[in-house]
């Protein structure tokens, strides 16, 4: 079986890799002539475990090929995806220009049936806008040939993304026939074998299903913020509380962690994304549109700690950040709250030194010599004053305490992802503060 996919983004390399290691040919497409050059050279542009040894032994084998243009490819295979980008438009809403440029492609150059598969996340609607562009572009040529579009949203995690798409816990898929729903049947048999869990459906409830998921997801985490900032207030500690409700089968123990807030390239786009699908259609999403003002909120905690430690006074303070990335394994920075930590800590005169064990690039590219950089977690609190942890990777979990607190001019450390036990740093002399606990 032989498939294209557009777009060599996270979702569209990893599920590149994941087909052809299933055995299947794909082709991976994307515009971008650089990034088609590093992957031909075997370099993989995202940071993700286990990526760069996939990719390579599919190239080897044969079955994973990358082009810059989908049209080499397109008489051959039975399946195009499209996985390219849907930035958020400045109202909120996804821009679908990628989405419609693929499909514009495909309208001109298909020759035989084929299928669309839209996997970006999309807004509900969006298939149909997908079909009008490809009828439009076949009118222009005159030709009237069979296709379908489909939807088959990606549930994957950034850091986990194999393992998510080798098992998924289901696949979803928008087909409008049998015939569509046969092919896909194909495609993703390998993958569930045993436990096939294909949930095939129409495409508006498959495209909705995608945001309806990590909308649900965003709310857990914003809940647990919002009862973390008034435990606080009432002397209770969240972690007590997210045992005792987790351990109800019906709200479940996961995704209940109070932090410093959600960040990624899904969360805060999809959250912003589906309130404006709301507000388009004339409804009013309120649930949402409070998951994503507490979690702007919930970005500044870690720097409302530090200002309290410090009685407001933050000029000149040496300030370490542990970790930059909006969550561990990965060197992604999108609307990450290190960002907003970062720079409310700059506009009140402090002095910030960094460390992420990968995405120190990644910050430099973004905010340049705006901090300092340190070789490792040690070097970033010498002198410090303070230090906020803002990422939880497991480097960070047992550091050796008495060299920081040796090498630190203060004492004071915020855990902005409950990573460590309070009582064991007061011992030592900090001054210790976390989410969701006096
Ligand atoms: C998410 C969805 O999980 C995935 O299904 C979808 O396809 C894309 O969006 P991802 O963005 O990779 O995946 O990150 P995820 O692991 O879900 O974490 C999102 C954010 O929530 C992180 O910033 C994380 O720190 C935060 N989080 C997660 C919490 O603050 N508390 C929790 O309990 C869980």
């Amino acid at each position: 079986m032989k498939i294209a996919i557009v777009g060599t983004g996270y979702v569209g390399l990893v599920s590149g890799a994941c087909f052809s290691e299933m055995g299947i040919d794909v082709t991976c497409v994307d515009i971008d002539e650089q990034k088609i050059a590093r992957l031909l050279e075997g370099e993989i542009p995202i940071y993700e475990p286990g990526l760069e040894e996939l990719v390579k032994r599919n190239v080897d084998a044969g079955r994973l090929h990358f082009t810059t243009d989908l049209t080499t490819c397109l008489d051959d295979v039975e399946v195009v995806f499209s996985a390219v980008g849907t930035p958020p438009d400045e109202d909120g809403s996804a821009d679908l220009k990628y989405v419609l440029e693929v499909a514009r492609t495909f309208g001109r150059n298909i020759k035989k049936y084929t299928i669309l598969v839209t996997k970006s996340t999309v807004p509900v609607g969006t298939a149909k806008k997908v079909k009008a562009a490809i009828l439009e572009e076949l009118d222009k040529r005159g030709e009237n040939i069979d296709f379908e579009v489909a939807s088959n949203p990606e549930f994957l995690k950034e850091g986990a993304a194999i393992k998510d798409f080798m098992s998924p816990d289901r696949v979803v898929v928008g087909v409008e026939s049998e015939r569509a729903q046969k092919v896909m049947t194909k495609l993703y048999r390998p993958f569930l074998m045993n436990n096939f869990r294909v949930y095939f459906m129409d495409v508006p409830s498959a495209e909705m299903t995608k945001y309806a998921a990590n909308a649900m997801l965003a709310t857990r985490i914003s809940f647990m913020n919002d009862i973390a900032n008034l435990c606080e207030l009432v002397g209770a500690n969240v972690d007590n509380v997210r045992k005792g409700i987790g351990t109800d089968d019906r709200i479940g123990k996961r995704f209940l962690y109070a932090g410093c807030g959600y960040g990624g390239s899904c969360f805060p786009k999809d959250v912003k994304a589906l309130v404006h699908t709301g507000l388009e259609n004339g409804y009013h999403l309120r649930v949402i549109e409070a998951v994503e003002e507490v979690n702007e909120r919930q970005k500044y905690i870690v720097f409302e700690k530090l200002i309290k430690a410090f009685d407001g006074g933050l000029k000149g303070k040496k300030i370490a950040i542990w970790g930059l990335a909006f969550k561990p394994e990965t060197d992604d920075m999108r609307e990450a709250p290190a960002l907003v930590i970062i720079d409310e800590l700059l506009k009140a005169g402090a002095e910030v030194v960094v460390y992420d064990p990968v995405a120190m690039d990644e910050c430099r590219r973004r905010i340049g010599d705006a901090v300092t950089y340190a070789k490792d977690m040690y070097e970033a609190v010498i002198d410090a004053d303070a230090i906020a942890i803002v990422t939880e990777w497991k480097l960070f979990r047992m550091p050796s305490w008495a060299i920081i607190r040796k090498a630190m001019c203060g004492n004071v450390v915020v855990d902005g992802r409950n990573i460590y036990d309070g009582e064991e740093l007061k011992e030592l002399g900090f001054k210790y503060s976390r989410i969701g606990q006096k």
